[in-house]
Protein backbone atom coordinates (compact mmCIF):
# COMPACT_ATOMS: atom_id res chain seq x y z
CA UNK A 1 0.00 0.00 0.00
CA UNK A 2 1.63 3.52 -0.80
CA UNK A 3 2.12 5.76 1.91
CA UNK A 4 2.69 9.35 0.82
CA UNK A 5 5.75 11.20 1.78
CA UNK A 6 3.68 13.37 3.78
CA UNK A 7 2.84 10.46 6.40
CA UNK A 8 5.90 8.48 5.78
CA UNK A 9 7.51 11.29 8.30
CA UNK A 10 5.35 10.81 10.33
CA UNK A 11 6.47 8.61 13.86
CA UNK A 12 4.71 5.63 14.67
CA UNK A 13 3.77 4.12 17.83
CA UNK A 14 0.34 2.27 18.37
CA UNK A 15 -1.21 0.98 14.90
CA UNK A 16 -2.23 4.28 12.74
CA UNK A 17 -5.40 4.72 10.49
CA UNK A 18 -4.06 4.90 6.65
CA UNK A 19 -4.38 7.55 4.57
CA UNK A 20 -6.76 5.69 2.46
CA UNK A 21 -9.00 5.85 4.74
CA UNK A 22 -8.41 9.56 6.47
CA UNK A 23 -8.79 10.79 2.70
CA UNK A 24 -13.08 9.36 3.33
CA UNK A 25 -13.03 11.46 6.73
CA UNK A 26 -11.71 14.05 5.23
CA UNK A 27 -14.05 14.25 2.56
CA UNK A 28 -16.77 13.01 4.10
CA UNK A 29 -16.83 15.48 7.03
CA UNK A 30 -15.92 18.15 4.71
CA UNK A 31 -13.71 19.96 7.51
CA UNK A 32 -12.01 22.97 6.90
CA UNK A 33 -10.11 25.81 7.88
CA UNK A 34 -13.72 27.11 10.43
CA UNK A 35 -13.79 23.36 11.59
CA UNK A 36 -12.74 22.84 15.36
CA UNK A 37 -12.41 18.98 15.65
CA UNK A 38 -12.36 16.24 18.87
CA UNK A 39 -10.06 13.33 18.31
CA UNK A 40 -9.58 10.48 20.47
CA UNK A 41 -7.24 7.95 21.06
CA UNK A 42 -4.35 10.26 19.89
CA UNK A 43 -2.59 6.64 19.49
CA UNK A 44 0.59 8.06 16.63
CA UNK A 45 -1.84 11.43 15.59
CA UNK A 46 -2.19 10.57 12.05
CA UNK A 47 -5.63 11.41 12.11
CA UNK A 48 -5.18 14.11 14.60
CA UNK A 49 -2.06 15.91 12.15
CA UNK A 50 -4.14 15.64 8.97
CA UNK A 51 -6.87 17.02 10.78
CA UNK A 52 -4.83 19.69 12.12
CA UNK A 53 -3.78 20.26 8.19
CA UNK A 54 -6.68 21.75 7.17
CA UNK A 55 -9.07 22.30 10.45
CA UNK A 56 -8.58 25.48 12.50
CA UNK A 57 -8.25 23.97 15.74
CA UNK A 58 -7.73 20.14 17.02
CA UNK A 59 -7.76 19.10 20.35
CA UNK A 60 -6.67 14.76 20.63
CA UNK A 61 -7.17 12.89 24.14
CA UNK A 62 -5.10 9.95 24.99
CA UNK A 63 -5.10 8.02 27.89
CA UNK A 64 -1.56 6.81 27.46
CA UNK A 65 1.71 9.57 28.19
CA UNK A 66 4.28 7.37 26.13
CA UNK A 67 1.77 8.37 23.32
CA UNK A 68 1.19 11.59 23.81
CA UNK A 69 4.70 11.96 22.91
CA UNK A 70 5.24 10.42 20.14
CA UNK A 71 1.82 12.56 19.00
CA UNK A 72 3.88 16.15 20.37
CA UNK A 73 7.00 14.76 18.33
CA UNK A 74 4.87 14.68 14.71
CA UNK A 75 3.15 18.09 15.95
CA UNK A 76 6.65 19.79 16.46
CA UNK A 77 7.83 18.36 13.24
CA UNK A 78 4.54 19.66 11.41
CA UNK A 79 4.27 22.98 12.67
CA UNK A 80 0.77 22.76 14.00
CA UNK A 81 -0.10 24.88 16.94
CA UNK A 82 -3.74 24.40 16.12
CA UNK A 83 -3.31 20.72 17.08
CA UNK A 84 -3.46 20.38 21.19
CA UNK A 85 -2.72 17.31 23.29
CA UNK A 86 -4.78 16.34 25.97
CA UNK A 87 -4.24 13.49 28.18
CA UNK A 88 -7.89 12.06 29.12
CA UNK A 89 -10.06 9.41 29.07
CA UNK A 90 -13.47 9.96 26.69
CA UNK A 91 -15.20 7.83 27.73
CA UNK A 92 -15.45 9.69 31.07
CA UNK A 93 -15.27 13.24 29.95
CA UNK A 94 -14.61 15.62 26.76
CA UNK A 95 -13.75 19.41 27.58
CA UNK A 96 -14.86 20.97 24.57
CA UNK A 97 -18.16 22.32 23.44
CA UNK A 98 -20.08 22.95 20.01
CA UNK A 99 -17.47 21.19 18.17
CA UNK A 100 -17.48 20.49 14.53
CA UNK A 101 -16.71 16.98 14.69
CA UNK A 102 -15.42 14.46 16.88
CA UNK A 103 -13.00 11.31 16.02
CA UNK A 104 -12.91 8.12 17.64
CA UNK A 105 -10.55 5.24 17.40
CA UNK A 106 -10.52 3.39 20.33
CA UNK A 107 -11.45 -0.72 21.80
CA UNK A 108 -14.18 0.70 22.92
CA UNK A 109 -15.28 3.48 20.94
CA UNK A 110 -19.66 3.07 21.53
CA UNK A 111 -18.79 4.03 25.13
CA UNK A 112 -17.63 7.55 24.20
CA UNK A 113 -20.77 8.19 21.98
CA UNK A 114 -22.18 10.14 24.73
CA UNK A 115 -19.69 12.28 25.59
CA UNK A 116 -19.13 12.84 22.10
CA UNK A 117 -22.85 13.64 21.44
CA UNK A 118 -22.42 16.42 24.45
CA UNK A 119 -19.39 18.01 23.23
CA UNK A 120 -20.82 18.58 19.82
CA UNK A 121 -22.78 21.40 18.01
CA UNK A 122 -26.31 20.90 16.29
CA UNK A 123 -25.38 19.30 12.90
CA UNK A 124 -21.71 18.50 14.33
CA UNK A 125 -20.24 14.91 12.88
CA UNK A 126 -19.05 12.35 14.65
CA UNK A 127 -16.55 9.57 12.91
CA UNK A 128 -15.62 5.88 14.70
CA UNK A 129 -12.99 3.71 13.64
CA UNK A 130 -13.44 0.29 14.07
CA UNK A 131 -11.81 -2.66 12.82
CA UNK A 132 -14.89 -5.29 13.76
CA UNK A 133 -18.39 -5.77 12.68
CA UNK A 134 -19.26 -6.28 16.40
CA UNK A 135 -18.05 -3.09 17.38
CA UNK A 136 -19.90 -1.75 14.51
CA UNK A 137 -23.55 -2.71 15.45
CA UNK A 138 -22.74 -1.67 19.01
CA UNK A 139 -21.36 1.92 18.10
CA UNK A 140 -24.36 2.22 15.53
CA UNK A 141 -26.92 0.74 17.83
CA UNK A 142 -25.69 3.76 20.60
CA UNK A 143 -25.48 6.57 17.87
CA UNK A 144 -29.06 5.36 17.13
CA UNK A 145 -30.06 5.52 21.08
CA UNK A 146 -28.45 9.29 21.01
CA UNK A 147 -30.52 10.17 17.94
CA UNK A 148 -27.79 10.54 15.36
CA UNK A 149 -29.34 11.15 11.91
CA UNK A 150 -27.56 10.45 7.76
CA UNK A 151 -25.20 6.92 9.71
CA UNK A 152 -23.36 6.16 7.27
CA UNK A 153 -20.96 2.65 7.28
CA UNK A 154 -18.61 1.58 4.55
CA UNK A 155 -14.87 0.06 4.15
CA UNK A 156 -12.67 1.53 1.63
CA UNK A 157 -10.94 -1.54 -0.12
CA UNK A 158 -8.11 0.46 -2.47
CA UNK A 159 -6.40 -1.59 -5.36
CA UNK A 160 -2.69 -0.68 -6.55
CA UNK A 161 -2.55 -1.70 -10.17
CA UNK A 162 0.41 -2.98 -12.03
CA UNK A 163 1.17 -1.21 -14.85
CA UNK A 164 3.84 -3.58 -16.89
CA UNK A 165 5.08 -4.05 -20.84
CA UNK A 166 3.69 -7.20 -20.45
CA UNK A 167 0.11 -6.32 -18.98
CA UNK A 168 -1.32 -4.46 -16.36
CA UNK A 169 -3.34 -5.47 -13.53
CA UNK A 170 -4.24 -5.30 -9.91
CA UNK A 171 -1.58 -6.26 -7.54
CA UNK A 172 -1.89 -9.79 -6.00
CA UNK A 173 -0.46 -8.10 -2.86
CA UNK A 174 -2.46 -5.38 -0.33
CA UNK A 175 -4.12 -3.91 2.09
CA UNK A 176 -7.51 -5.39 2.30
CA UNK A 177 -9.57 -5.47 5.44
CA UNK A 178 -8.14 -2.38 8.05
CA UNK A 179 -11.27 -0.40 9.41
CA UNK A 180 -14.94 0.28 9.33
CA UNK A 181 -15.55 4.10 8.49
CA UNK A 182 -18.67 5.54 10.29
CA UNK A 183 -20.23 8.37 9.95
CA UNK A 184 -23.22 10.12 11.76
CA UNK A 185 -24.46 14.01 12.13
CA UNK A 186 -26.45 15.06 15.66
CA UNK A 187 -29.54 16.11 14.86
CA UNK A 188 -30.89 19.63 15.64
CA UNK A 189 -32.82 19.47 19.18
CA UNK A 190 -36.80 19.58 18.84
C1 LIG B 1 -5.37 2.68 17.46
S1 LIG B 1 -4.80 3.97 18.47
C2 LIG B 1 -5.36 5.43 17.62
C3 LIG B 1 -4.57 5.74 16.36
C4 LIG B 1 -4.82 7.11 15.79
N1 LIG B 1 -6.18 7.28 15.33
C5 LIG B 1 -3.86 7.39 14.64
O1 LIG B 1 -4.32 7.59 13.47
O2 LIG B 1 -2.64 7.43 14.85
C6 LIG B 1 -5.91 3.90 19.85
C7 LIG B 1 -5.48 4.83 20.98
O3 LIG B 1 -6.60 5.03 21.84
C8 LIG B 1 -6.09 5.25 23.16
N2 LIG B 1 -7.23 5.08 24.07
C9 LIG B 1 -7.82 3.90 24.44
N3 LIG B 1 -8.89 4.14 25.23
C10 LIG B 1 -8.97 5.51 25.36
C11 LIG B 1 -9.88 6.38 26.03
N4 LIG B 1 -10.91 5.88 26.73
N5 LIG B 1 -9.70 7.72 25.95
C12 LIG B 1 -8.65 8.23 25.23
N6 LIG B 1 -7.77 7.45 24.56
C13 LIG B 1 -7.91 6.11 24.62
C14 LIG B 1 -4.95 4.24 23.26
O4 LIG B 1 -4.04 4.58 24.28
C15 LIG B 1 -4.34 4.31 21.85
O5 LIG B 1 -3.29 5.22 21.82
Amino acid sequence: MFIPGAYRRLKRGPQVILPKDIGIVLAYTGVGRESRCVDAGAGSGWLAVSLARVCKEVTTYDTREDFLKIVEKNRKAEGLENLILRKGDVTKKIYEKDVDLVTLDLPNSDRAVGKAYRALREGGQIFGYLPHVEQVKKFVAKMERYGFSDIVVLEAIVRDMLVRKEGSRPSTKGVWHTGYLVFGCKKAAG
